[in-house]
């Protein structure tokens, strides 16, 4: 069995973390324990003194994790913006030691690990690390989320030959917030080396913001297969 997934996008609010939560609580749903990590964060809220992230607080909620935040989510950062600007712009660097063991400690403490990338796979880290680098040495396959805008077909193929370029396994995509015409569904199965393993619709009361989940949990548990995410391809 895999030890876990790395869940990448085709851009930022593609629906990262929509889908790794649901990915995450299905396999818990089969019975394995599930752990949760956003290695670094930007854009986090101060709440009472402490920088908390709405991504990591979703994911634990959805599968009820009571891991510290430290270890969920090692790297916290106030601006919205891409980690090596808010560092720069806060005076902290991202200690990317913290993250490395961050993720040793969840990868032994669980059965399996759902990692969720900040942005796309060429989001610098700082000034050596891009988000491919994390998923790279973090030994972990990719789950691609796009969703449906002008563009995604481009963005997708484009991540998907990225990953292929840097020897990084690639489960497949999960097309999310799907509105309308799919024609675009059927030109990404058409062109892409990866599968598309399903599609969301767009369902108007799930929000990250206000942890609901609507019913993507059992809608995963129908329409995906969870054991291809799961098993290890020899
Ligand atoms: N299937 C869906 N139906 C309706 N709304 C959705 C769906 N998936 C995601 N959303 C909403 O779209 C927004 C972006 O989703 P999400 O936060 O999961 O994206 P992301 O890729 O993780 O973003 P970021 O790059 O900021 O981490 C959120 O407000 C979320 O609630
Ligand atoms: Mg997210």
């Amino acid at each position: 069995m895999e030890k876990g997934i790395f869940v990448t996008g085709s851009g930022t609010g593609v629906g990262k973390t929509v889908i790794a939560g649901a990915i995450a609580a299905t396999i818990k749903a089969h019975g394995l324990d599930v752990g949760v990590m956003k290695p670094v964060a930007s854009g986090a809220k101060e709440i009472d003194g402490k920088l908390v992230s709405e991504d990591a607080v979703y994911l634990k909620k959805i599968i009820e994790s009571d891991d510290d935040d430290d270890l969920v989510v090692p790297v916290r950062l106030k601006p919205p913006i891409a980690p090596t600007m808010a560092a720069s712009q806060t005076g902290v660097p991202v200690d990317i030691d913290k993250v490395w063991r961050a993720y040793e400690e969840l990868t032994k403490k669980h059965d399996f690990l759902v990692v969720e990338g900040i942005g796309g796979l060429m989001v610098p880290i700082n000034d050596t690390l891009f988000v491919a680098d994390l998923a790279s040495k973090m030994d972990l396959p990719l789950v691609i989320v796009s969703s449906d805008y002008l563009g995604t077909i481009n963005h997708t193929l484009l991540t998907v030959e990225y990953a292929r370029s840097r020897n990084i396994d690639i489960k497949g995509i999960v097309i999310n917030m799907l509105k309308g015409d799919s024609g675009f569904v059927r030109e990404i199965e058409k062109f892409s080396s990866a599968p598309v393993l399903c599609t969301v619709p767009y369902v108007e009361k799930i929000s990250v913001e206000n942890c609901v989940y609507g019913d993507i949990v059992e809608y995963f548990c129908r329409e995906i297969n969870i054991s291809k995410i799961m098993r290890k391809e020899t």
